[in-house]
């Protein structure tokens, strides 16, 4: 995202209904949440939370007017550097197509061919799209170029709207290495890493049927570490394998998708410190069956929720509908899925000062035309969001 202007001067947002802090200690359950409740906002930063009787003074005031509010969305796992349309796709798979990881390699093409100004222009259209719908934090991820430079050129893009940049060279093999996949991986892991790793904080890889194995993600996520880069995986979308418990092996942050589950899987992400991050767009725009957001969570792993936009397996930028779908169809209590997608999608990133609205964190905050979270899964599709502050400036509403 490009770096935001903070306001100057303090502002008191006051008379919020509902108030979604994420931090047990300021109100009640996980949510601390807290009734009839006011922020105070300072540059960036918030400065105080707590009971609109008790809150002080500031420069400025809005009233919320018993609306309900909570921390801006983690929209932890996008791929927003694209170029061209998979609509047609789409269309086939409404059909009764099975989506397959190949049509990847579609977008590469167009990718390619685009200029630059046409894939900033998309990026920071998508960003606005989202921050329109809440999200003040997305991760970005590169995987459309697949050469050292297209990769290193998404990349780059990538790092001029957020902080958080993945380097996906491992999204599929390229066609011009289609009979040499170890040729591949030796260039992702070396001169395709060197070319991105200062743009990039994170690496991820496709570990599926069609991209790339347990051996071949290991090697990628291994080199990636070396050149100091956090793994992140995309691991059991299509069908069971090896990728979620390489995450957890290697300590990734995060384990995404997490669609087909051995209970093996699930004890590993449930004893180790990687986060499941659920994206039932994927599984929306795909005609797919849903991930069991309930027995991870009962198994005790950590949950986060994302939309994956891109092109092709997920073309939604809304964390609202992702909420509202892991609510009806994943068996999450709208609760959990609000927590998921704002402090799990922080958990997923490693981040502590986003997710929540505390003294100290960052002054994202998003303002319903409701009087609770709940409505986010109960008014499915409805544009609630009122007004979204990112780093303390105002955006919308
Ligand atoms: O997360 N799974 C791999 N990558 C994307 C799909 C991207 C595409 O189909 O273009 C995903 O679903
Ligand atoms: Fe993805």
């Amino acid at each position: 995202m490009a770096p935001s202007r903070p306001r100057s001067g303090s502002t008191l947002v006051t008379n919020i209904g509902s108030l979604v802090t994420n931090d047990p200690g300021l109100g009640e359950g996980p949510l601390g949440l807290l009734r009839d409740a006011a922020l105070v906002l300072d540059g960036d930063r918030v400065a105080w939370a707590g009971p609109a009787a008790a809150a002080p003074a500031a420069d400025t005031r809005v009233d919320a007017a018993g609306r309900a509010a909570l921390p801006g969305f983690v929209d932890s796992h996008a791929h927003l550097v694209f170029a061209g349309d998979r609509t047609e796709e789409f269309n086939a798979r409404m059909s009764g197509r099975a989506y397959s990881a190949g049509g990847i390699r579609t977008t590469v093409a167009a990718t390619r061919a685009a200029g630059d100004d046409e894939l900033h222009a998309t990026v920071a259209r998508l960003v606005a799209e989202m921050l329109r719908q809440g999200t003040t934090t997305v991760e970005i991820k590169t995987g459309y170029g697949l050469t050292a430079a297209d990769e290193a050129r998404s990349a780059r893009i990538a790092a001029t709207h957020t902080d958080e940049v993945t380097f996906l060279g491992a999204h599929v093999v390229p066609p011009e290495y289609a009979g040499d996949p170890a040729g591949y991986v030796a260039l992702v892991t070396g001169p395709m890493l060197d070319a991105c790793a200062p743009h990039a904080r994170w690496v991820d890889v496709f570990c599926e049927r069609g991209a790339f194995d347990g051996d071949q993600a290991r090697a990628v996520l291994t080199a990636g570490a070396a050149r100091g880069l956090q793994p992140r995986v995309h691991a059991n979308q299509l069908g069971h394998g090896p990728g979620v418990r390489l995450a957890v092996e290697l300590g990734a942050a995060s384990a995404d998708h997490c669609t087909h589950l051995t209970d093996a899987d699930v004890d590993a992400l449930a004893q180790g410190d990687t986060v499941a991050t659920l994206l039932p767009g994927a599984e929306f725009s795909t005609r797919a069956a849903w991930p069991d957001a309930r027995r991870l969570l009962d198994a005790g792993a950590v949950v986060a929720l994302s939309t994956d936009c891109n092109p092709g397996s997920s073309f939604t930028s809304s964390m609202p509908f992702c909420v509202a779908l892991a609510v009806r169809d994943m068996g999450m209590t709208p609760d959990e899925a609000v927590w998921s997608a704002t402090a799990g999608g922080a958990r997923a990133l490693r981040r502590d000062d986003v997710g929540r609205l505390a003294p100290g964190a960052r002054a994202d905050l998003v303002l319903l035309d409701a009087p609770s979270h709940v409505h986010l899964a109960y008014r499915p599709g409805v544009p609630l969001v009122s007004a979204v502050w990112r780093a303390g400036e105002r955006h919308a509403g």
